[in-house]
């Protein structure tokens, strides 16, 4: 008599007891098809797997009472289940609530279709794939594995959203925190090096008169504590001759990615436009600092981000278009558009037309003056990359401020206690 089929569903990331103790039960009830999640669908709910879908595969086909894995392309078990019609799903029983109930009810729904049977397993406590991910990040990561993190994230998620860091501490916030939004966990996949944010924390004005080797430096403690990749924002990139070392220096600490803007001369802010004085790259020179770039980068995934200010210096979209489809030709990974607009319209009119000529490059957009836009609206329209450039240190200014005033005001502190972060948790998250 031929056996039953058994369905069970997994990312299997970090393999343990409790995916044995699945299997074992479904091999109890028959013959088992696993269903693998691609790195799609893993990256469609929780963090880009550690490990590649070839080796997942590989290391599930070889476990004992397995009989056959397919590839599972979404959360959802609809599609395969449908089409192999199994007489049982047999899962883990933590999925009752969160991101996965609703996946679970589905699941019941279409087994209904033809008499199947959900079978659900004890959790097994105090070990998950999650927590085991989250200890082995706790160890940290290589440079290498970091720089090399963008790449890997961007061909599996075709939407990241990045955030400023400016210190370690915040570093740390962006690489632990995770709101759950109806039923989705949601967090940023990467951290932004901001020229702005790094000047301002420095007192200094944000017009490269801190240099390089500064902010290198201080990008060591962030790196201390995080694992998350990073973009550097690197103003003009500076003169060609010191660009190449650049990148060097920031392929060997780690950085995924570097931001240089088609501008010339002293630098100033993009959103000071036009009331101050900035000139705009010729376009190029500013191809022929793309490429020196690219060559002498020593990892294939570094990449080199080109900015075009031609909206920001009111240059016209027809330079903003023929300049990213320069830029792009000189080897240029991806291409930010910059904008001082309080409207999207033209950066979205922008990403309208970039589909035309790009080759799947990455877009990239930084929605301060026009933040009326939903970040899930910039993704429709074809941006991959949503950087909130200045939000951590813009937020952490007003209330040092109004501790400060409080404190002066109403001579003790308090009158803000109630406000801060207490003292015993600041000693429970920095261990
Ligand atoms: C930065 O964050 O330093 C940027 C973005 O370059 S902007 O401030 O908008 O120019
Ligand atoms: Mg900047």
């Amino acid at each position: 008599m031929t056996k039953p089929l058994v369905y069970v569903g997994m990312s299997a990331d970090v393999i343990h007891v409790g995916h044995l103790n699945v299997i074992n039960k479904a091999q109890e009830l028959g013959e088992v098809i696993v269903g693998l999640l691609s790195d799609e669908a893993i990256a469609s709910y929780k963090r880009v797997p550690l490990m590649k879908f070839d080796h997942r595969f590989k290391l599930i086909e070889n476990l004992k009472g397995v009989s056959k894995v397919v590839i599972q392309d979404s959360l959802d078990y609809t599609k395969n289940l449908r089409k192999i019609q199994p007489k049982f799903v047999v899962h883990g029983d933590d999925w009752k609530d969160g991101v996965q109930s609703k996946v679970r009810e589905n699941v019941i729904s279409v087994l209904s279709e033809w008499g199947g049977e959900l079978v659900e397993v004890p959790y097994t406590q105090g070990i998950s794939s999650t927590s085991l991910q989250a200890s082995i990040r706790e160890v940290g990561t290589t440079p290498q594995n970091r720089l090399a993190s963008l790449q890997k994230i961007l061909n599996v998620k075709k939407h990241l959203r990045i955030i400023d860091v400016h210190s370690a501490l915040s570093g740390l916030i962006i690489e632990n925190l995770e709101v759950k939004k109806a039923g989705e966990t949601v967090f940023f996949d990467g951290m932004w090096s901001s020229s702005l944010v790094d000047s301002t924390v420095r007192g200094k004005p944000d017009d490269e008169s801190v240099d390089i080797s500064t902010r290198v430096d201080g990008l060591q403690e962030i790196l201390d504590v995080t694992t998350k990749p990073i973009i550097f924002d690197a103003d003009t990139g500076g003169k060609i001759e010191h660009f190449r070392h650049t990148v060097r220096t920031l392929e060997r600490n780690g950085v995924s990615a570097v931001v240089i803007e088609d501008k010339t001369g002293l630098k100033r802010n993009s959103l000071l436009g036009l009331s101050v004085n900035q000139i705009q790259a010729d376009p190029d020179d500013f191809c022929d600092k793309i490429s020196s770039g690219k060559k002498n980068q020593t990892t294939s995934e570094f990449m080199i981000i080109a900015r075009i200010e031609s909206l920001v210096l009111e240059a016209g979209m027809e330079d903003a278009i023929f300049r990213a489809k320069k830029y792009l030709k000189a080897g240029a990974d991806g291409i930010m558009i910059h904008s001082k607009s309080s409207e999207a319209d033209e950066v979205l009119f922008f990403a309208k037309e970039y589909k035309k000529f790009s080759e799947g490059q990455p877009l990239v957009v930084v929605p301060t003056t026009f933040n009326k836009i939903m970040d899930k609206e910039l993704f429709d329209a074809g941006f991959n990359i949503v950087i909130h450039a200045n939000h951590l240190l813009r937020s952490t200014y007003p209330s040092m401020v109004k501790t400060a005033e409080s404190i002066l005001s109403s001579g003790s502190s308090l009158e803000i206690n109630s406000e801060l972060w207490p003292v015993k948790e600041i000693l429970n998250y920095v261990k």
